[in-house]
């Protein structure tokens, strides 16, 4: 017996970081939206709580405790009087340490998966809870879709989408530490008065209108700046998708994803040939969103 969950990749289409709180994180104004790259996480019972993984970058997934998968089934467990053992495998097809949320895509995929193999029956804001101690993109990764996130990114109001956006996503060689993007920014911003962060009106307008063009002329990252300064060959890579006729380019999140949103999907190969001939990324990914949330595949 077994359960097997998919869930899905986001990129942030606004990231607006505030200044750096006492707790050591940023109040946030995060858009995210679900976008169609999938890791399968399937767990069965088994004498011990183990963690495999499968995929081009599987060797590059922490496989001990502080992958995100295991600390889900842990805290189920925990909370609910029952051991955590499972055999957690996850076929990981999204990029690893790359600014769309993977790790935590594999958290909230075990936890719902744990919870139907266990038959824990937990409620829709105990799974929200849950996913929110594991990490401040985890709870997205539960619901999908698009959703405005404030706090530390974790408080979740959906939000409506008119139609489907099209993206590619240039993955760049090796991660970036998201603790360190996060530091980078505050450095960088150091001797400016950084204003609370606050979510755009006329970007939530466009998504819901599902109009690709006013989302691009709406879109910002504030951690891009950050990331471009920790791996300035970034630049050339956001340069080769603008060129190449992108609507918008932008680093992922903490990156080093590049996201570049495109009219359609004709567009959508230009931009992804362009990218993959200019020699300045590892692999390129075509895709759009939304996508669902985390959802039972089987079990
Ligand atoms: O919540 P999560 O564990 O994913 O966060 C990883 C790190 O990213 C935090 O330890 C912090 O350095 C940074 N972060 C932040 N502000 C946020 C979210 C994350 O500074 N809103």
């Amino acid at each position: 017996m077994s359960v097997t969950v998919r869930v899905p990749a986001k990129v942030n289409v606004q990231l607006a970081v505030g200044p750096l709180r006492p707790d050591g994180f940023h109040d946030l104004a995060n858009v995210f939206l679900a976008v169609g790259l999938y890791d399968v996480v399937t767990v069965t019972p088994a004498d011990e709580l183990r963690v495999t993984c499968s995929g081009p970058d599987a060797d590059k997934v922490p496989l001990d405790d502080s992958n995100l998968a295991a600390r889900a089934a842990l805290a189920l467990a925990r909370r609910h009087g029952r051991d955590a053992n499972v055999h957690i495998h996850i076929d990981k097809d999204i990029p690893v340490a790359g600014g769309m949320a993977g790790g935590s895509a594999d958290g909230a995929g075990a936890l719902v998966a744990c919870d139907a193999l266990w038959g824990t029956g937990a409620s829709r804001e105990e799974l929200l809870e849950i996913c929110a101690e594991l990490g401040s993109d985890v709870p997205f990764s539960l619901v999908g879709g698009a959703a405005l996130g404030r706090g530390r990114g974790e408080l979740l109001t959906p939000l409506e989408t008119g139609g489907i956006f099209h993206w590619v996503f240039a993955v760049a060689d090796g991660g970036l530490s998201t603790p360190a993007v996060y530091a980078e920014c505050d450095r960088l911003r150091a001797d400016t008065d950084v204003p609370a962060p606050e979510p755009s009106a006329a970007l939530t307008a466009a998504l819901s209108a599902g109009d690709a063009a006013a989302l691009a002329a709406t879109m910002s990252n504030d951690l891009q700046a950050a990331a471009v300064s920790l791996r300035p060959s970034l630049a050339a890579t956001l340069d080769a998708g603008t060129r190449a006729g992108a609507l918008a380019a932008m680093v992922s999140g903490s990156g080093p994803t590049t996201a570049f949103l495109v009219a359609g999907e004709a567009e959508a190969e230009k931009v992804a040939d362009a990218l993959r001939d200019s020699g300045t990324c590892r692999a390129v990914r075509v895709t759009s969103g939304p996508a669902p949330g985390a959802t039972v595949l089987r079990g």
